[in-house]
């Protein structure tokens, strides 16, 4: 696989060559399972420890596909959380941010079960009543029929991907560790979310670095733990994505 093959091309982000004979990565043919299991989960997670062989398996994916996932200590979640908190509150106060949930949501039976992008109501997960966890409410103000409230968990399992570099070819790496980690997430029976939000912000995004790895681009704040997965979500149609020669 070439990762941006063409730079006359920049919306050219991947060639791959799939060539029959050549032998397949056993530790990515073990989360092929996990494809049509993994979605996103909006929903509460239990307050149970994640196993530290599996919080170590899981950076190692990150680092086999060039990034890296760090489990930040207690303080340094707390402050994530604030993070997350501050860019809460920036949200409110700007009407571009009720622009774009009002583009990327999808709300009401006929546009949520009609819809081939964006996040359907069904997924939205039920309205925080407390609870530190990060979840994005793509509800905002609007009412959304029979959703229900629950209580999160108080001190979610946060986990950091980031890379060394912040051009476009870190984003793809990003990309791809993200999409390891959380298939292997999955096959260890772990739901997942994550949280963009502390990294809209640049000086925010700034501040969530892990101290430890202090030159690192955070590029995804997620978060993990035990409870249910989320219901499958619409895709744009593979030919919109890909071209097959
Ligand atoms: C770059 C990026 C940022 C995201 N940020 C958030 C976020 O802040 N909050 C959230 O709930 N989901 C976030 N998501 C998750 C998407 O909403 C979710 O992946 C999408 O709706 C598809 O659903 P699925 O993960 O269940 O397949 C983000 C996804 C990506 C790729």
């Amino acid at each position: 696989m070439h990762l941006l093959p063409d730079a006359a091309q920049p919306q050219l982000l991947a060639e791959v060559l799939l060539r029959e004979r050549e032998p397949a990565d056993a530790a990515l043919v073990a989360l092929y399972p996990a494809i049509r299991r993994r979605h996103t989960s909006r929903y509460p997670f239990a307050d149970k420890e994640i196993p530290e062989a599996v919080r170590a398996a899981l950076s190692e994916a990150a680092r086999l596909e060039g990034a890296r996932l760090d489990f930040p200590g207690a303080w340094h979640a707390q402050s994530l959380l604030e993070l997350v908190g501050d860019a809460e509150g920036r949200d409110t106060l700007d009407p571009r941010n009720a622009e774009d949930l009002n583009r990327w949501s999808r709300i009401g039976t006929a546009e949520a079960d009609t819809a081939t992008d964006g996040v359907p109501d069904y997924a939205f997960g039920p309205r925080k009543w407390y609870g530190g966890a990060p979840v994005r409410d793509f509800a905002g103000r609007r009412p959304v029929a029979d959703r229900a409230t629950m209580t999160f968990e108080n001190t979610p399992h946060l986990a950091l991907l980031s890379t060394a570099g912040d051009g476009t070819e870190d984003w793809l790496r990003a990309g791809q560790a993200l999409e390891r980690v959380l298939l292997l997430a999955t096959a260890h029976d772990l739901a997942t979310s994550l949280t963009s939000h502390a990294l809209e912000w640049p000086d925010l995004r700034w501040l969530a670095r892990d101290p430890r790895s202090a030159t690192g681009c955070v590029q995804m704040v997620l978060r993990l733990g035990y409870g249910p997965q989320g219901p499958a979500t619409p895709r744009r149609p593979v030919r919109e994505v890909l071209d097959v020669e």
